[in-house]
């Protein structure tokens, strides 16, 4: 029998999602704050929890492919879409390993790659990579060494980034955004984040080269 994805988190979430709805908390976190302006296009959203960036961005005139294993949170989206006719496509998956097709202009996962063991954290960062279209955008927010909150994580694999790891892997593109955030948690614990905005090469040669290079 396959294992659920990070059982114990997926748990968490889904009673931190039943409260959210109960409550009628939707506000956008700080990240997807910071992010949103950046957003056009065609947007994948993987980790969308419930979608409150996915309903922001398709209000700004984006079509949203929204990923995740919450089956929840999935249907709390489906139904906003519905409701507003939104252009959101809302699917349950599991996202330790990224079965989707093509490109998008942006591709966001806030809050998603640390839930993954590692292997499948770096390998999911390339794959976020390789379905962003030439001038695209990724944006990419996890949490980072040096965060001592950790109950939300499955025992059986997370992964902590290093400080550096996300502008590192983004080294050849151009970063529009970068943030490295503390924030407290619960039991004198912390939060530690780091943000990443940043635009994948057009992979067209610079005009001189072009020119160059047709002689
Ligand atoms: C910290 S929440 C972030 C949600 C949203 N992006 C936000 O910023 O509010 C992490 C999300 O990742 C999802 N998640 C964790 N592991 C997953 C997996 N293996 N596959 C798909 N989603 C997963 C959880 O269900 C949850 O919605």
């Amino acid at each position: 029998m396959t294992r659920k994805p990070g059982k114990r988190s997926l748990d968490f979430f889904d009673l931190q999602f039943a409260r959210q709805i109960a409550q009628r908390e939707f506000a956008l976190n700080p990240f997807e704050q910071a992010i949103i302006p950046f957003l056009s296009g065609e947007v994948l959203d993987l980790g969308c929890g419930l979608g409150n960036l996915a309903q922001a961005a398709a209000r700004n005139g984006c079509t949203v492919t929204a990923l995740d294993a919450s089956r929840s949170a999935i249907e709390h989206l489906a139904r906003c879409a519905s409701q507003e006719r939104l252009r959101i496509e809302a699917r349950e998956a599991d996202l330790r390993s990224i079965a989707i097709r093509g490109q998008f202009d942006c591709v966001v996962a806030i809050g998603l790659l640390m839930f993954l063991p590692p292997p499948a954290a770096r390998a999911a960062l390339t794959r976020i990579q390789s379905l962003v279209r030439p001038s695209g955008l990724a944006a990419v927010n996890v949490l980072v060494e040096g965060t001592t909150y950790l109950d939300m994580f499955d025992p059986a694999g997370y992964c902590l980034f290093r400080e550096r790891q996300l502008p590192e892997a983004f080294a050849a593109w151009a970063q529009e955004y970068l943030a490295i955030e503390t924030f407290p948690a619960p039991g004198d614990t912390i939060k530690r984040f780091c943000t990443v905005v940043a635009r994948r090469p057009s992979g067209r040669l610079p005009k001189r080269q072009r020119a160059s290079r047709g002689k």
